[in-house]
């Protein structure tokens, strides 16, 4: 990304809530509505418009989960953790999905394809454990399908889905 072109847009959104109260968490949802993430190289742009330093920045996305340090995938799967989840397995999936997609949650696959992520009830607890991959929701998941579940989105991925 061009310094000057993320200056400007980073000095535009966050001149819209210069003088608001909690103006850092809004610039930076903005600007991970704006660019699906935040770049490091906007969060260093965004410490000097508003001289702040960069280890506030940091400490702000890293406590909150809603944002993303790192681009998001084509696919997101969101993993209840919630308590009726967790308590009928949601943990085991997680754990699979990690194993198979060989990332954490936060994190997106190597070739882009999935990004992992742990929510806290999707409000279905009924269907637990529950997984949504982008607005489908699968209910009633077992560690054993969820190989087949995420092959179904990943025929031009390199993900490693063997069961
Ligand atoms: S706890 Fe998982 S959907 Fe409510």
């Amino acid at each position: 990304m061009d310094k000057a072109v993320i200056e400007q847009e980073v000095r535009e959104i966050a001149d819209s809530w210069k003088g608001k109260e909690g103006n850092l968490i809004m610039v930076l949802h903005q600007i991970q509505n704006r660019y699906g993430y935040v770049p490091r190289e906007v969060s260093l742009v965004l410490s000097e418009i508003l001289d702040v330093p960069l280890a506030r920045i940091y400490e702000v996305i890293t406590f909150y989960h809603f944002f993303r340090l790192t681009p998001p995938g084509k696919h997101t799967i969101s993993v209840c953790m919630g308590t009726a989840c967790y308590l009928k397995g949601g943990a085991e999936i997680l754990g699979e999905l990690e194993h198979l997609l060989c990332v954490k949650p936060g994190e997106t696959t190597k070739d882009g394809q999935f990004h992992l992520e742990v929510v806290r009830c999707l409000g279905c607890c009924g269907l637990a454990p529950v997984v949504k991959i982008g607005e489908k929701v699968y209910g009633g998941v077992k560690k054993k399908d969820v190989g087949d579940i995420i092959t179904q989105y990943s025929e031009d991925s390199e993900a490693k889905t063997a069961a």
